[in-house]
């Protein structure tokens, strides 16, 4: 297929150059939100902004919504209201995983302690949806509050299954859809509202970016295993540690030998690699294919994607969006 050349073909940086000035323009409105009336927020608030992240979500919005033919400062706006939620998502979902690390800095609960991570994590929401509603728009709001919802009930049944090793493939898929999936389907149906898209595009472009998310989950739970820290800008072996089962090691369990499966469950317990090295693990993980396996299971869900956004007229923007389907599981970051 055509497109998949042309696709494959644009860079990170070509995709980020066509939307380049619509994120300068978000930064400026995160930078000028990030303001509260009490200082250790505000300086949480630019320590996030400042450490960098890919930007993944405004992007996706900004090029949703340009390829519908919109933009102008509703997109900008929410590009920053998605930014600002995920961000929140982080602060909190560090302190639930005792993180130490966050994109390549220390994290803001090892910084600031949890109680202040907390609730800086509500003011940030809480700056969202102010953000949000200057939109003056109902159903932004409607699907962003469901958004918040979902993703809080997914983090929730994560803390609430941790330490079990008998977590299926179903359950997980549900986890990533929520804790992932869903906010990248909202960016994408956040554009494509803001462009003023027919209801039926809105929804096909967000199936698209649903399954993007569920790709971009999947490969971070392998790199979780497989990346090295100081690329990866966060801990690497944390999952496990915690208590999470994730898709590379449920595929392993399948196979592995009752020994290989009293490892895990012994690290799942003691909460540490004390037990068996985490090297021991990812070779196990490696030997059943769980790896090979979990790649594989994201790369379906982005062949789906790059179908939908196919189905989606020629342009600039639409080639962004269908090579961006490849930057997510070629990624290392
Ligand atoms: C981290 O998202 C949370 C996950 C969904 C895995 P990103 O990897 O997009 O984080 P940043 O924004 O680039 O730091
Ligand atoms: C990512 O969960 C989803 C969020 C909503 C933060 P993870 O726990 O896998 O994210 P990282 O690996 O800490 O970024
Ligand atoms: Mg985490
Ligand atoms: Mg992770």
């Amino acid at each position: 297929m055509a497109i998949g050349r042309i696709g494959q073909a644009l860079t990170a940086r070509e995709i980020f150059n066509l939307i380049g000035e619509d994120l300068r323009q978000v930064e400026n409105e995160i930078a000028l939100e990030s303001v509260a009336s009490v200082d250790t927020i505000t300086s949480i608030a630019r320590y996030l902004q400042a450490s960098g992240g890919k930007r993944l979500r405004p992007a996706l919005l900004l090029l949703s919504a340009r390829l519908l033919g919109g933009g102008g400062k509703s997109a900008i706006r929410l590009g920053a209201v998605v930014e600002i939620i995920h961000c929140a998502t982080l602060v909190h979902d560090d302190v639930i995983d005792e993180a130490s690390t966050r994109r390549g800095r220390v994290s803001t609960n090892a910084q600031w302690g949890n109680h202040t991570s907390v609730l800086a994590g509500d003011w940030l929401y809480m700056q969202a949806f102010q953000i949000a509603l200057r939109e003056r728009n109902f159903r932004i709001l409607d699907i962003l509050i469901s958004l918040t919802q979902m993703m809080v009930e997914g983090e929730l049944i994560q803390f609430e299954r941790l330490g079990r090793a008998d977590v299926s493939e179903a359950d997980y898929m549900d986890l990533v859809d929520r804790k992932t999936a869903a906010l990248f389907s909202t960016c994408a149906r956040l554009g494509a509202l803001v462009a003023g898209a027919d209801p039926s595009l809105e929804a096909k472009l967000g199936d698209y970016a649903w399954n993007l998310g569920m790709a971009f989950q999947l490969i971070d739970d392998v790199l979780d295993f497989t990346a090295r820290e100081q690329v990866l800008g966060k801990p690497v072996g944390n999952d496990l540690r915690e208590g999470k089962v994730t898709l590379p090691l449920i595929y392993a369990l399948e196979q592995a030998t009752p020994a290989e499966q009293d490892m895990v469950a012994t690290i799942l317990r003691e909460r540490s690699y004390a037990a068996a090295p985490f090297a021991d693990v990812r070779r196990m993980i490696e030997r059943h294919g769980g790896f090979e396996r979990a790649k594989l299971r994201a790369e379906q869900y982005t062949e789906k994607a790059r179908t939908l956004i196919g189905e989606f007229p020629e342009s600039p923007y639409q080639r962004a969006l269908y090579a961006v389907t490849e930057l997510v599981t070629e990624r290392d970051h």
